[in-house]
């Protein structure tokens, strides 16, 4: 990064402030408003961060106008056809591909920390049976800092490095046990012979009862949504997990209030919401209906799996999976799968549509990876807690970058204040 020049900004009442401007690789220019208090005894007011770094990042960058993901440089199209999950999982940490020896290492590290403490299944069984997955992840993932507190220093970057193995290798083994909780079915263990989607979907789907097969396609599937889910840039749950991990709290602390922050339907959620929402379209011939209800200002209802903050062309990973819903369903003999067919008119009617064109509306990536998860058989409830087990590799780098930022502060805002001025208090006899 480089400070190419300043800008000088003047205002009422005689204000003057010069800023420096910084160039990052790509991207816009970036103005330093952090010495804009000091010279004018201002703030900068930017409800939802529309306009503001929040932090120096070299992980992933999006172009937004382009439709372009990078992974550390590499574009998400040929890592998702090119490369695997964890061998993805090891770009966004270390910031290049594995060599040989490198990746298998990585994924004999990660593989031999699947395992929970065997207490955690107690945390598990204290929930009702229809709790929602995500319910139960915040509170498994939160619980792990107990599990691991004594022997964890911040500072210390092995100490970081084990917590950020130990997170992504049990993740997926969390994700699992919720489900198999909730339909009262045993846990089953993670298998060290196995690859990490295998192993995932195995611990789903396996009883003790009989041998279980794991479909590579449907393990193959599995892994791409892995990777196009891994890192997305400071999306509300990054900025939760670092504005956490920014007060020096424990790493599965911060994970667990970022699966809190990525269960809403605006961000993570939304997986979920869309294939709800697919099944209350019904039939192609109401889509008019729901178009209609999506442009009312009077009415709440928004297309889920539409629109993004950063992207206003069409999503990249999205356009992976709509590719990978097609082969996925042919694959698995669901030629006509209804929901996809009404996901693909929605598409093409709002995209033909004056509102969605003039807001530049697009398919976000949760608008076909319910359909995919669906498909492969794995409920609803699960779709974010699968986000949240791929999406645990960006939250890791990204606070491990944090971590080791020299100019990484305590996450603190300000505000516009618009509450009542000082004033006495008024006893009780005398309140209105
Ligand atoms: N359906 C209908 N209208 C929409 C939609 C939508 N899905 N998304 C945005 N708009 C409209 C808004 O009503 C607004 O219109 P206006 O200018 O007439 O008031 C305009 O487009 C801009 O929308 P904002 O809400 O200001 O955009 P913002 O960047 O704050 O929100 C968000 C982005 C939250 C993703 C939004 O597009 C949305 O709610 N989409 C549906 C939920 C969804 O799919 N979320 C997943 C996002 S991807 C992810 O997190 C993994």
């Amino acid at each position: 990064m480089s400070e190419t020049n300043s800008v000088r900004l003047s205002g009422p009442g005689g204000i003057e402030a010069e800023l420096p401007v910084h160039d990052g690789t790509l991207g816009p220019r970036v103005m330093d408003v952090r010495r804009l208090y000091a010279q004018t005894g201002m703030f900068t007011y930017d409800p939802g961060f529309t306009s503001t770094a929040s932090c120096r990042s070299g992980i992933t960058y999006i172009d937004g106008d382009a439709g372009i993901l990078l992974y550390r440089g590499y574009r998400i199209e040929e890592l998702a056809e090119k490369s695997d999950f964890l061998e993805t999982a090891y770009l966004i940490l270390f910031g290049e591909l594995p060599n040989g020896a490198q990746r298998l290492k990585f994924i004999h590290d990660i593989t031999y920390h699947t395992m929970l403490h065997e207490q955690v299944q107690f945390l598990f069984r204290g929930f009702r049976r229809d709790a929602h997955p995500m319910a139960l992840m915040i509170a498994v993932v939160g619980a792990l800092s107990a599990f691991y507190h004594e022997d964890l220093d911040v500072e210390d970057p092995h100490h970081r490095m084990i917590a950020t193995y130990r997170m992504i290798a049990k993740m997926p083994t969390i994700a699992a046990w919720a489900y198999k909780y909730s339909i009262g079915q045993p846990f089953v263990y993670p298998r060290n012979d196995l690859g990490y989607a295998e192993n995932f979907i195995h611990m789903m789907f396996a009883t003790p009862c009989e041998e279980y097969r794991v479909d590579p396609v449907l393990a193959k599937a599995l892994d791409r949504i892995f990777i196009l889910h891994a890192d997305h840039e400071q999306n509300a749950s990054t900025s939760t997990v670092r504005l956490v991990g920014s007060t020096g709290a424990s790493p599965y602390a911060a994970i667990a209030a970022g699966i809190a922050s990525l269960w809403g339907p605006a961000h993570g959620g939304a997986n979920e919401a869309v294939v709800l929402m697919l099944d209350e379209i019904g039939t192609v011939d109401r889509i008019p209906e729901f178009l209609a209800r999506a442009k009312d200002r009077n009415d709440p209802f928004r297309l889920m799996g539409f629109g993004h903050r950063v992207y206003k062309n069409y999503d990249p990973r999205a356009a992976v999976l709509k590719q990978s819903a097609d082969q996925v369903l042919a694959t698995l003999g669901q030629k006509h799968n209804p929901k996809l067919e009404i996901a693909k008119e929605l598409e093409k009617i709002a995209l033909e549509d004056e509102y969605f064109q003039e807001r530049k509306l697009f398919p976000n990536v949760d608008f076909y990876s319910g359909i995919i998860l669906e498909a492969m058989g794995i409920p609803t409830k699960m779709f974010t807690a699968i986000f949240a087990l791929a999406r645990t590799v960006g939250w890791m780098a990204q606070w491990n970058e944090m971590m080791l930022d020299p100019e990484q502060k305590i996450g603190r805002p300000r505000q516009l204040y618009v509450g009542p001025g000082e004033r006495p208090f008024v006893p009780l006899e005398e309140r209105p």
